[in-house]
């Protein structure tokens, strides 16, 4: 297989872990390279449902290697359970799971900051997941993060967190009316976690190179999805990463001619978990019934996802900032039975037509979604393995949305198992 970087293309949970279960097959190291355990991503295998927040879902392969790279954020204490949960499910996880010394820790002063901050919000609340990602990347940059190496730097680390803790008691106590932290505790409990985690950590940068010089294939697994990128999204309704495509690049250290494609992966409507704009949300009984045939409630917070219809500026601009050379389409079949699809193709802002996402946040929030409208079908597109044997108008409905964005459609998920896909490319490796 190429090496593919997969990133969604809309705001996340566009189905990302069952097409990176089912790309697994094909690959030698899937490497996630941002976010923490914000995300959720479900894989169904057989009769049994795993949710996996921070670990690839590689993991669910028998000898591929998982790399979780130095963009990520991470919890210890959930990446432990997660690693616990999946052992007593027979899972492996032992040397197949490698984390890098870089990544930056989430400390516990971060998800209450990431509380008290969101509190203070009023009506412009963000709707973060509350794991404070936001605040540990803020540290990272601020140049104050605690890294995963400094945990086998137990002088250094015991530093880190007193510095740290006097500015964060000082605004607990003075101005969130809040108990201090106390850092021999916290100290104590990352020390437990250092021993459990010692395994895994290593330079996963050197071993993605080794993996490339010798001919393995990998596949790049982002979190989140391009309109909750830091820097390409509805800032400052975001999350606080790179979840777009370059993100793989700086959250892994690799370079940009490693990669061969970059898969867009687009639910078939359009969702959002959260707040901040959202131009094709449907407030109504249509919005409501894709929630519910689609099981629109988030793998991580169980939160309702606000619903709507395809939005292909949005696509648009993931296809550009990506720099997408294909897309995977998920959850057709929850548009099964439809009479009519709209698919929202342009913007009208003051009497203009946008054909490109608006980057300033008034002007998104005063927008009006220009739709056209398709025939739906009546008949099953769910489990079909063949695109021929789609409902001819389905086949319509994607066919439309290559031309529209001129970008080829490569895979197709018609359903929750690893056997409910279609392969319209082979993806053999071109090096
Ligand atoms: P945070 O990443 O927890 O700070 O949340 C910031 C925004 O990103 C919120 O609107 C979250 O709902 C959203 N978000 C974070 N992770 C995910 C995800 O995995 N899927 C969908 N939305 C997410």
């Amino acid at each position: 297989m190429a090496n593919i970087i997969v990133v969604g293309a809309q705001w996340g949970d566009e189905g990302k872990g069952k097409v990176v279960d089912c790309l697994t097959e094909k690959a030698n190291v899937v490497a996630r390279y941002q976010g923490g355990h914000n995300a959720g991503h479900t894989v169904v295998i057989g009769n049994e449902q795993f949710i996996l927040h921070l670990i690839p879902s590689g993991i669910l392969h028998k000898e591929k290697l998982c790399v979780m790279g130095n963009g990520l954020v991470i919890f210890p204490e959930a990446l432990i359970e997660e690693i616990e949960e999946l052992r007593k499910r027979k899972v492996e996880v032992g040397d197949n799971l490698k984390v890098s010394k870089n990544a930056h820790m989430i400390m516990p002063y971060h998800a209450i900051m990431d509380g008290i901050k969101e509190s203070k919000k009023g009506d412009k609340k963000i709707g973060t997941t509350g794991r404070g990602i936001g605040p540990a990347y803020a540290d990272k940059i601020a140049r104050s993060g605690i890294r995963i190496s400094d945990l086998y730097w137990p002088e250094l680390f015991k530093e880190k967190i007193t510095n740290n803790l006097v500015e964060i008691n000082f605004l607990l106590k003075n101005l969130y009316n809040e108990e201090p932290l106390d850092a021999v505790a916290i100290y104590d409990t990352y020390m437990r976690y250092a021993q459990a985690l010692a395994q895994h950590v290593d330079d996963t940068d050197v071993i993605i190179d080794n993996a490339i010089k010798a001919g393995k294939q990998i596949l790049f697994e982002g979190a989140q999805g391009t309109m909750l990128d830091i820097d390409h999204g509805t800032y400052p309704y975001v999350t606080s990463s790179s979840a777009c495509a370059g993100g793989a690049m700086t959250g892994l250290g690799v370079g940009p001619k490693t990669i061969d494609e970059v898969l867009g992966v687009v639910k078939a409507y359009t969702t959002r978990v959260g707040g901040g704009p959202f131009p094709t949300e449907l407030e109504n009984n249509v919005g409501e019934l894709l929630r519910e045939k689609g099981g629109e409630y988030g793998a991580t917070t169980g939160r309702a996802r606000r619903c709507g219809w395809l939005d292909l500026v949005v696509l648009r601009h993931a296809v550009r900032v990506n720099g997408l050379t294909g897309l995977i389409i998920t959850k057709l079949d929850i548009l099964d039975g439809f009479d009519k699809i709209d698919v929202c193709v342009s913007y009208k802002y003051k009497g203009k037509i946008l054909n490109d996402f608006p980057k300033e946040l008034p002007v998104l929030e005063a927008c009006e979604p220009l739709y056209e409208q398709f025939d739906g079908w009546t008949e099953s597109s769910s489990n079909v393995q063949s695109f021929a044997k789609l409902p001819k108008n389905a086949r319509a409905y994607l066919k439309m949305i290559e031309e529209k964005l001129g970008v080829p459609i490569v895979i197709i998920s018609t359903g929750k198992t690893r056997d409910d896909i279609i392969y319209l490319k082979d993806f053999q490796t071109t090096r």
